[in-house]
């Protein structure tokens, strides 16, 4: 078969499993092939001989497995990181929380921050990246996070500034630091996901408890009682009121939420110091 004929098979094969069918059969062969997707238009008419490899990888895909365990890595901000059954894919939208972190992290000079639930690594390894000074304790409750994010870590450069370690949020971390950052799980229960996250993500890094904020709230409290002064977390588009209720029965005055490119509500900065209520802006 051709190229051109295969990525049209693929292409149909596809065409239930995922929003822009043509293109995933063309990373796909890209991928198989070990070439550029270029190279796919450039030698459309070139035969393939072994097309069951091929074929395989299509129909992992119609199966609903994301595209990046398939090829094993995925794109975040600048760098690809390896990813597997097991650990998350990290999504564009926390690049944002990167940025307000980097924020914060630039003005008051922070040196040491935590991670809770570093999953690839994605966050902590963008972070160490943009501060060579920085140094980030990152947790993880499971396994599989912790040894594909000490993967990353190295190959990216920056085990010396990341120190990784088995923990239930923040118990194994008795370091004093200004800030902490996390994307937990933050999904409700019983909340319906498409198939290719439900069937294929971990359980961990997804559900945060029967209503879904219980990991967030937890993380609000144990920061606040260790003397944290910065708390920047990723959160539902649905959980902005009970968490802007939660903190302010904690006396909390100072909470700034922020949304994703969509414009939906995706998480919140707290400054745990700050005395009187200001100004949202005041903390970024
Ligand atoms: C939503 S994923 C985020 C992964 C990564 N930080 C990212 O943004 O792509 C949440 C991570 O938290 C971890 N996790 C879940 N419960 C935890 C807990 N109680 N303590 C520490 N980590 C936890 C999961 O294993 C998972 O790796």
């Amino acid at each position: 078969m051709t190229i051109r004929e295969l990525l049209e098979e693929a292409s149909w094969e596809l065409v239930d499993a995922c929003e822009r069918p043509r293109f995933e059969a063309e990373l796909l062969l890209a991928y198989y092939l070990k070439q550029e997707r270029l190279y796919l238009f450039t030698h459309d008419t070139k035969q393939v001989v072994a097309v069951a490899g091929y074929r395989s990888l299509v129909a992992r895909r119609k199966a609903h497995e994301p595209y990046e365990y398939i090829v094993g890595e995925a794109s975040f901000y600048d760098i690809t990181l390896a990813v597997e059954a097991g650990v998350l894919i990290p999504r564009p939208e926390t690049e944002i929380l990167i940025d307000l972190v980097a924020t914060i992290i630039r003005r008051e000079k922070i040196e040491q921050i935590v991670e809770i639930g570093v999953g690839s690594g994605a966050i902590s390894i963008v972070l160490a990246r943009h501060f060579p000074q920085l140094q980030i304790i990152a947790t993880d409750i499971c396994d599989t996070p912790l040894r594909v994010a000490k993967e990353n870590v190295r190959r990216l450069g920056v085990a010396e500034q990341i120190t990784l370690r088995k923990s239930n949020l923040m118990d194994e971390v008795s370091e004093a630091v200004s800030l902490v950052v996390s994307n937990p799980p933050y999904i409700a229960e019983d909340f319906l996901l498409k198939p290719n996250v439900v069937d294929y993500e971990p359980k961990e890094a997804l559900f945060g408890g029967r209503v879904g904020d219980e990991l967030l709230k937890q993380i609000i409290l144990d920061s606040h009682a260790k003397g944290v002064r910065y708390l920047a977390c990723e959160m539902g588009y649905d959980q902005k009121a009970p968490i802007e209720a939660f903190v302010k029965e904690l006396g909390v005055q100072s909470i700034h939420f922020y949304h994703d490119l969509s414009g939906f509500d995706r998480g919140f900065v707290i400054d745990f110091f700050a005395s009187r209520s200001i100004a949202n802006e005041s903390i970024l």
